[in-house]
């Protein structure tokens, strides 16, 4: 870890969408997520990077995985975590958004960690916030930064691997290039919205399969081909992200049924038989089994959703580290 240097530019930033990222940075927080693997290998998963810093978590939306992951990739670099409950907080009793951040803020933090319903508020509220680096951990329909730099560290792995060498240097070398499917509820998904943002800044090719309600709105302005032909796609992929159907935001009505969504688009044994040697399948999770993917592949050792899971603390660490060091402060010691 001693020689963990970052790139001056990309430190002290908020890190709000994939989209503001240049390629230098995507690649550092990569980089940076690899050498954080090594303390979670240590008998004593800890290290004083952030050590004295103060990260709140401000999850209005449900979470099990990013709120758990921020939470333990904070405490790892030595930050303290203030984790607020929404549902029993002055929230409840109609505190604005903007009165919630100026309060927490006044109490000195400088990370604020935030997922939301709504597009934008994590913008919002990096307006509002004066010192403070805001990470958005999803927002609405809209980014879920740190989701596709977690799909992508994950494949990346799992790319070198197959090569028989190590990701660490590799950038985004093993990606360039790569047929990245994107299959499932793609109108409603933040993490869609990242993971096309992150792969094509990567250099690969992405096309996106869903049904004609479940696509974005003016596909053809996104950095994508939408593909008809789900079985051929498939033979053609080299990573297939499985994205969940987006219940809460209503997605059961936009569809006849799950069971014709599953019958037509959903990544069932036959249609995983169908992926060429080495195809490799994501989910950020939560999985529905038996909705949009079957129980068999989810399970199957070519679904990387175990090891998305378990690299959520070393990238999250990585940006954690990267939104709030300085560049005096960006040699960990
Ligand atoms: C995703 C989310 O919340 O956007 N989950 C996650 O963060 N791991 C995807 C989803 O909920 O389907």
């Amino acid at each position: 870890m001693s020689d963990l240097v970052a790139k001056p530019e990309v430190l002290g930033q908020h890190l709000l969408s994939i989209s503001d990222l240049e390629h230098d940075a995507l690649v550092e927080h990569l980089e940076v997520a690899e050498a954080f693997c090594e303390v979670e290998r240590r008998s004593v998963r800890k290290v004083p990077t952030l050590k004295g810093k103060v990260v709140a978590s401000l999850f209005f939306e449900e979470s099990t995985r990013t709120r758990l992951s921020f939470e333990t990739a904070a405490k790892r670099l030595s930050a303290d975590v203030l984790s607020l409950a929404v549902a029993s907080s002055s929230v409840k009793k109609g505190e604005s958004l903007r009165d919630t951040v100026e309060t927490i803020e006044a109490m000195g933090i400088d990370a604020v960690v935030i997922r939301h319903s709504s597009a934008g508020a994590p913008h919002q509220v990096a307006r509002w916030v004066d010192r403070a680096r805001v990470l958005n951990a999803g927002d609405g329909w809209h980014a879920h930064p740190t989701q596709a730099l977690i799909d992508l560290f994950t494949v990346r792995q799992a790319l070198a691997a197959q090569e028989g060498r190590p990701s660490e240097g590799t950038g985004t070398e093993l990606l360039a290039g790569r047929k990245v499917l994107i299959i499932g509820d793609i109108r409603h998904s933040r993490v869609a919205r990242s993971q096309i943002d992150a792969y094509v800044l990567a250099g690969a090719e992405v096309s996106i399969c869903a049904p004609g309600t479940l696509l974005p709105a003016g596909p053809a302005d996104w950095p994508v081909t939408v593909v008809d032909d789900l079985d051929v796609a498939l033979s053609q992929a080299d990573v297939v992200s499985v994205l969940r159907m987006q219940e809460e935001r209503g997605s059961g009505s936009f569809v006849p049924s799950l069971g014709e969504f599953t019958a037509t688009y959903g990544m069932t044994e036959r249609r995983a038989a169908l992926l060429k040697p080495g195809a490799l399948i994501t989910h950020p999770g939560p999985m529905v089994r038996g909705v949009e993917i079957s129980s068999t592949v989810a399970d199957d050792e070519r679904c990387l959703v175990r090891r998305q899971v378990t690299n959520g603390v070393p990238v999250r660490m990585a940006a954690l580290f990267l939104s709030l060091s300085t560049p005096e402060e960006a040699v960990d010691g």
